[in-house]
């Protein structure tokens, strides 16, 4: 009897052990949605090619992630706090953000553009004079739009920055701002969603990369071989034509 007890225990054991689960390391990645197809919200759910390009790096390496959506202009300080480990974002590697955190080798490339209203008739020559602008805080788009038309005193409007596109986009339409400066891709899907044209493209020549604290080498390392993964498997390929 002792002895059956025993090897049943014994069986229990290696079941036990046999199914319990590998506990993979969950990464809380930050982004900021009302970015498409980047970061949007569907049905509740934050979903766009970098979600999916997360996810695909996630499994590649063996890791799981969690996603936040919070301000564009909170996800540096969330890295710098340590509440989000990676930024996933459509962000721009620039050099300033590149003294304060660490970037992946770059996914994508964007300029900035303008958007109008549609039927408004309006132009490129928003930019100059007395007109309104929108942008979202702390993006390239407000960058731009502050030191090559504010500091010169081409624009003689107001420029109101917003927490997210979504809201900049929203007063477009209501007409309470003659245009709004963001990135080209994100540009072009507004356009095509929404009754807004992109009138300009401003060439800046930017990079989106995914960032994380820095010095966290161990994770940056992960997320490179992951994206070089995610490109050789023909995953990227995937994705781009699943959301472009
Ligand atoms: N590429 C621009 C930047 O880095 C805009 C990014 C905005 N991203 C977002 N998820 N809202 O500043």
């Amino acid at each position: 009897m002792k002895k059956c007890l025993f090897y049943l225990s014994v069986i229990a054991l290696a079941l036990f052990v046999s199914v319990a689960p590998v506990s993979a390391k969950t990464y809380v990645v930050g982004t900021s949605a009302g970015f498409p197809p980047f970061e949007y919200i569907q049905e509740g759910k934050i979903v766009g090619f970098d979600v999916d390009l997360m996810k695909a790096i996630a499994e590649s390496q063996g890791f799981e992630v969690k996603f936040q959506d919070i301000s564009f202009d909170s996800l540096i300080p969330g890295l710098n706090a340590g509440t989000i480990d990676i930024v996933a974002a459509g962000m721009t590697i620039t050099e300033e953000r590149a003294k304060v955190v660490d970037f992946t080798e770059p996914y994508y490339s964007a300029n900035q553009a303008l958007l109008v209203k549609e039927g408004s008739g309006n132009t490129l020559t928003v930019l100059f004079g007395n007109h309104n602008i929108a942008v979202q805080t702390g993006t390239t788009g407000d960058l731009w739009v502050e030191e090559n038309l504010e500091k010169t005193g081409i624009l003689t409007g107001k420029v109101t920055r917003f927490d997210t596109f979504v809201l900049a986009i929203q007063d477009l339409i209501n007409g309470n701002v003659d245009g709004v400066v963001l990135d080209t891709p994100v540009a072009k899907r507004y356009a095509a969603e929404k009754p807004v044209v992109m009138v300009a493209e401003i060439i800046t020549g930017e990079q989106y990369g995914l960032a994380v604290a820095k010095g966290n080498k161990e994770l940056l390392e992960k997320l490179n071989k992951g994206l070089e993964e995610v490109k050789t498997s023909g995953k990227m390929d995937e994705l781009l034509k699943k959301y472009f």
